[in-house]
């Protein structure tokens, strides 16, 4: 039988929780990786489910992993793995680099959480646009360039795109001559991966702002990553501080990639303190309601959407929840409504909640990733045991989630 999390909710949480480094930013060093012939070392890379799931496409397609150390000099091929890509989206921004580096790739479309259509458009004009020309047979996507070169050249996104933006800025590092990337996605990982890619011997300037200039280069040399925050892993903590009406600190976090977050939880009346490197939160009086939207970095982060709306269904007042960036992401708000909330949806971009609600345990079912995790809040500040079930999801974002969860006192089993 598939893992369950079983949860007696109810309990203030008290003591110190660790961050680790950022889910979003390691997929994409490992996926760099591919860019040079020489080593790579990737120290404390987080144990999350995704990350297995792209250490083994890239041992598929005949990357070496020596303990923190992977080499991806010979490759045996640039298809990825149809069964593995297809079940998480990451597994796209492996396409930049393969196409650059070897003038081919040939990939499904991806899989992951299920938030609506998520295209992949993007990606396949953003190839095209440098050079290279792109066939589908059957669900595979072929892209090809003339004489396995990519030609750099200008690519306005007509919609923001992390990942896109982040394959695309790999795959002209290795491009003929000069790409600038206009309406570019301005997340911190964003910027971590160039810093990194800069590392090797790449030319980027302007990453984590919307316009990027890459200057081609012929080849990579070797290098290490730094590591980076999970500014994710860190608001999630601080909601369920603050949820939880405990006094806990989050240790190993860049506040500054928060801003949109912090500020609404203040407003919310959150009592916290905010270090340089950790958010100390205190038990408040009353908390009241506030609406939020979604936004692309630096806007309030949709990855933190659901753990929010779990948080507002315990402040006082209505809340409206405005979700811009997916169409798929608040049906989790129906198991809040099982377990006692007060939520309607007035279309799948939003919803609107009544507050404050005593939320009482129940049998509940992980979707995704983000909502998985709300639902572990929801759960720890309900009265009576809840079971989660499908916590694959979880485990594919969360290192240890439940470990770390019981070191702050929260009654959590794994089953
Ligand atoms: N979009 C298109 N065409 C494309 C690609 C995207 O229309 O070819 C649209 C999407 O449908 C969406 C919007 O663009 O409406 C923005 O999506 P984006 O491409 O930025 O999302 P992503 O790159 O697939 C990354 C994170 C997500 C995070 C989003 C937004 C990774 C691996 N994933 O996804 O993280 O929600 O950016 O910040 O970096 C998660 O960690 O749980 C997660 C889903």
């Amino acid at each position: 039988m598939a893992e369950q999390f079983v949860i007696n909710g109810g309990k203030k949480l008290e003591g110190k929780i660790i961050v680790g480094n950022a889910k979003n930013a390691a997929l994409k060093i490992l996926a760099a990786s591919i860019l040079t012939s020489k080593p790579v070392k990737v120290a404390n890379l987080p144990q999350i489910e995704d990350v297995s799931r792209m250490k083994e496409l890239l041992i598929d397609l005949g990357a070496k992993f020596y303990s923190d150390t992977f080499n991806c000099s010979r490759l045996r091929k640039t298809d990825l793995n149809y069964k593995i890509a297809d079940r998480f989206r990451a597994s796209i921004v492996l396409t930049g680099p393969l196409l650059a580096r070897f003038g081919k790739v040939s990939f499904p479309h991806p899989g992951g959480c299920t938030l609506g259509k998520r295209p992949i458009d993007l990606f396949i004009e953003s190839f095209k646009a440098l050079g290279a020309s792109i066939k589908k047979n059957g669900s595979i996507f072929t892209a090809i360039s003339q004489n396995k070169k990519l030609i750099g050249n200008k690519f306005i996104f007509p919609t923001v795109s992390v990942t896109g933006t982040e394959t695309l800025m790999m795959a002209a590092t290795l491009a003929e001559g000069k790409t600038v990337l206009k309406n570019a996605a301005c997340e911190p990982e964003i910027e971590n991966l160039a810093t990194f890619l800069n590392s090797l011997g790449a030319k980027i300037s302007g990453a984590g702002t919307p316009m990027i200039i890459i200057e081609g280069v012929k080849s990579l040399k070797g290098g290490k990553w730094g590591g980076m925050s999970d500014r994710i892993e860190a608001g999630t903590f601080i909601i369920l501080g603050v949820a939880t009406n405990s006094h806990i600190k989050v240790e190993n976090c860049e506040p500054d990639h928060l801003d949109a977050l912090l500020a609404m939880l203040q407003k919310a009346g959150a009592k916290l303190e905010i270090g340089k490197n950790y958010v100390i939160v205190k038990p408040a009086k009353r908390l009241k309601s506030v609406d939020i939207t979604t936004r692309e970095y630096p806007g309030f982060a949709t990855d933190l959407q659901a753990p929010f709306t779990v948080l507002m269904t315990q402040a006082n007042g209505i809340s409206l929840i405005h979700e811009t960036i997916y169409e798929g992401r608040l049906f989790y708000t129906d198991i809040l409504n099982q377990m006692g909330a007060d939520i309607i949806m007035a279309d799948p971009h939003r919803v609107i909640i009544n507050g404050p609600k005593p939320l009482h345990g129940k049998k509940i079912y992980s979707s995704d990733i983000r909502a998985g995790i709300a639902l572990i809040i929801a759960a720890l500040l309900a009265k009576g045991q809840s079971t989660i079930d499908n916590i694959y999801q979880i485990d594919r974002g969360y290192d240890k989630i439940d470990a770390r969860l019981r070191a702050l006192g929260a009654d959590i089993k794994r089953l």
